[in-house]
């Protein structure tokens, strides 16, 4: 079995790795599988790319396709050029892809117009709001997939509305807690923790990178103060992402509470994540690792893909309304933040599963 595995943007790093541990020990125990490793260079900074690379021990890629900056149509067709040349070049006879960037998008594409088949991992969620250019991305990406693999029933269940054949959906659970589980105890204490002087509990740490939260400058300012204002004194640690960092940089905030630095490590971030009192997040794939380690987080956004983190684990959504911040830091301050469960088959073994089912499909 041949496989071509994409990772182009920073969540994808995180999922592609157990997969690679996964074939590895698949072929140890004598499967005859060989993959290529394509990184697209959606994330190209070092501290969005290299450095999940180096911790995470995920080898160099086999090719950097070199695609960053741009609009969205610059960065999709420019992958699509670029891995239309490379699948020509190395045929294969399944590209896997993760998540819901850009790049998972267009690879999808390429792939599927050269006759090859794709699997999409993580297929199936949906916010249902198409203003989120990953809901296209996912969309498009589960029109054209093969394989389906899951990380909730309900993902299989928006699969099989679009029309898509039970057997070639598979729950297997989320490969991003294979990573978090697999590294809990390498987390690392980041120079910033003493630096910061910060406590366990005594903090809460934010990010914030959704184009509808940080691209109008004013929402991200009145975010900052709403929380400033609401966290008891509190440090608010905020790993700040190449997007924000660009808007922030031209509001002039500047609070002694607020702590400002740059992206941080998978073993660092996750190091605060477990010891922080909150997260204050858009992303998704944070409010899955929250859940996993049972931290309260609140996502500043009207809808999730995740609805699992919500009605079973730690996560709120709060909107998109400064004002629901307030509510939000007393209901934690006062004790009464929901504890949370894990979903089922977050368990550290989805990529085994996946691995394993690619090879009773294909063998
Ligand atoms: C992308 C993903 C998003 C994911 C996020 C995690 C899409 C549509 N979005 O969003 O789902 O949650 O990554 O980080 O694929 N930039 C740099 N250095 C880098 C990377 C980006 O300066 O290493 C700049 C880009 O030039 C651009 C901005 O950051 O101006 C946004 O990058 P882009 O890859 O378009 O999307 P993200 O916001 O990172």
């Amino acid at each position: 079995m041949k496989l071509t595995l994409i990772a182009g943007a920073r969540p994808n790093f995180i999922k592609i790795a157990p997969v690679i541990n996964a074939i590895n020990h698949a072929k140890s125990g004598g499967h005859k599988i060989q993959y290529r490793l394509v990184h697209t260079g959606q994330h190209y900074d070092s501290t969005m790319s290299e450095t999940f690379f180096k911790e995470l021990n995920i080898p160099e890629p086999d090719i950097n396709l070199g695609c960053g900056s741009g609009t969205q149509a610059e960065q999709t067709a420019a992958i699509m050029i670029a891995f239309e040349k490379e699948l020509i070049a190395n045929p294969t006879d399944l590209v896997v892809v993760v998540g819901d960037v850009t790049s998972t998008m267009a690879c999808s594409i390429v792939a599927k117009k050269l006759n090859t088949k794709v699997a999409h991992i993580e297929a199936g969620i949906r916010s249902y709001d198409l203003t989120m250019p990953e809901e296209i991305n996912r969309m498009v990406t589960d029109c054209l997939a093969d394989y389906f693999f899951t990380t909730t029933k309900w993902a299989g269940k928006n699969l099989k509305a679009m029309g898509v054949n039970d057997n070639r959906i598979f729950f297997v659970g989320n490969v991003m807690i294979d990573t978090l589980l697999s590294n809990q105890n390498r987390f690392k204490k980041p120079a910033l923790w003493e630096e910061f002087n910060l406590k366990e509990k005594s903090y809460l740490l934010m990010t914030l990178h959704r184009p509808a939260n940080v691209d109008a400058g004013n929402k991200l300012k009145s975010y900052i103060n709403e929380i400033l204002t609401n966290v008891h004194g509190l440090p608010v640690i905020f790993p700040i992402h190449p997007r924000t960092a660009k808007i922030f940089s031209e509001l002039g905030i500047s609070e002694p509470n607020l702590k400002i630095t740059s992206p941080l490590s998978y073993l660092e971030f996750n190091y605060l994540v477990e010891r922080a009192k909150a997260v204050v997040t858009d992303s998704g794939g944070i409010t899955e690792e929250t859940t996993v380690m049972g931290v309260p987080c609140f996502t500043l956004r009207d809808n999730t893909e995740r609805p699992e983190t919500i009605e079973i684990g730690t996560n709120e959504l709060i909107g998109t309304n400064p004002s629901a911040i307030k509510p939000a830091l007393e209901k934690l301050f006062a004790g009464q933040w929901k504890r949370g469960n894990i979903p089922e088959l977050w368990d550290g073994k989805s990529a085994d599963r996946i691995v394993g089912q690619l090879i009773e499909i294909f063998n």
